[in-house]
């Protein structure tokens, strides 16, 4: 009889652009983990307070509705879902208005505490493991997890892969828009985007998505072994 794996939970951060997002969903696929993608959670709460008029330049006004949009992501790593107040929100969480406006949205601290406790609880209720990429995982979401992975890009290579994702867009409107949303991310006071200390660093400039899987497949494999 075959024994269960042991269970495990890989944190990949790093700033856009880097193929955090593809590498997650293949790997926790490869490796039947679940998913979560907590940049689509802070998008969520960002499309969530447009839609319902806050101001958010105002960090008090944010921090007053902060716990009012019930947030649910789906962790199916072959069809992530995410719903606000049970609708469908995977479309408009990808505008150019929400993209823009969820850097100021994501740096409220009483915006971070909710959603990561939103983030631990989901972590915690995966039993077979899961695969949880972000800005702040390993250092403040998840500091216990079993593996943490930061991946890097140059900005060239970064805005070069954002704009063959955004239909006709300009390549160096998207790496000046990238750069200044990384700065507003790694600058802001509560858990800003940090490669934690054990980390393991994956510079992807050079490395096809299929390298990239690949190496972080091994990384789990090596700890599943160990473990
Ligand atoms: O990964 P993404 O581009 O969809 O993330 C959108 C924004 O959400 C990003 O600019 C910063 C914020 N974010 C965060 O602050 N912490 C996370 N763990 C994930 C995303």
């Amino acid at each position: 009889m075959e024994t269960a794996r042991p269970s495990v939970i890989v944190a990949i951060d790093g700033p856009s652009g880097t193929g955090k997002s593809s590498t997650s969903k293949a790997v926790a696929a490869a490796l039947g983990l679940s998913y979560l993608d907590t940049g689509a959670q802070y998008r969520a709460i960002t499309w969530w307070m447009l839609d319902n008029g806050i101001d958010v330049s105002d960090p008090e006004e944010i921090a007053t509705a902060a716990a009012k949009p019930v947030i649910v992501s789906g962790t199916d790593p072959a069809a992530p879902t995410i719903t606000v107040d049970g609708e469908d929100a995977s479309g408009p969480i990808r505008t150019q208005e929400v993209t823009s406006k969820v850097s100021a949205v994501s740096a409220v601290p009483e915006v971070r505490t909710l959603i990561t406790a939103l983030q631990r609880s989901i972590a915690a209720a995966a039993t077979g493991g899961i695969v949880v990429e972000g800005r702040d995982i390993g250092t403040t979401v998840l500091p216990d997890a079993d593996l943490k992975i930061f991946l890097t890009a140059s900005p060239e290579a970064r805005a070069a892969r954002r704009s063959g994702e955004v239909k006709g867009s300009d390549l160096s409107a998207t790496r000046e828009a990238l750069i200044k949303r990384d700065a507003a991310d790694s600058g802001r006071k509560t858990s800003p985007l940090a490669k934690a200390a054990d980390a393991v660093e994956v510079d992807t400039t050079e490395l096809t998505l299929q390298q990239v899987i690949e190496c972080v497949v091994t990384l789990v494999e090596g700890k599943r072994v160990a473990a």
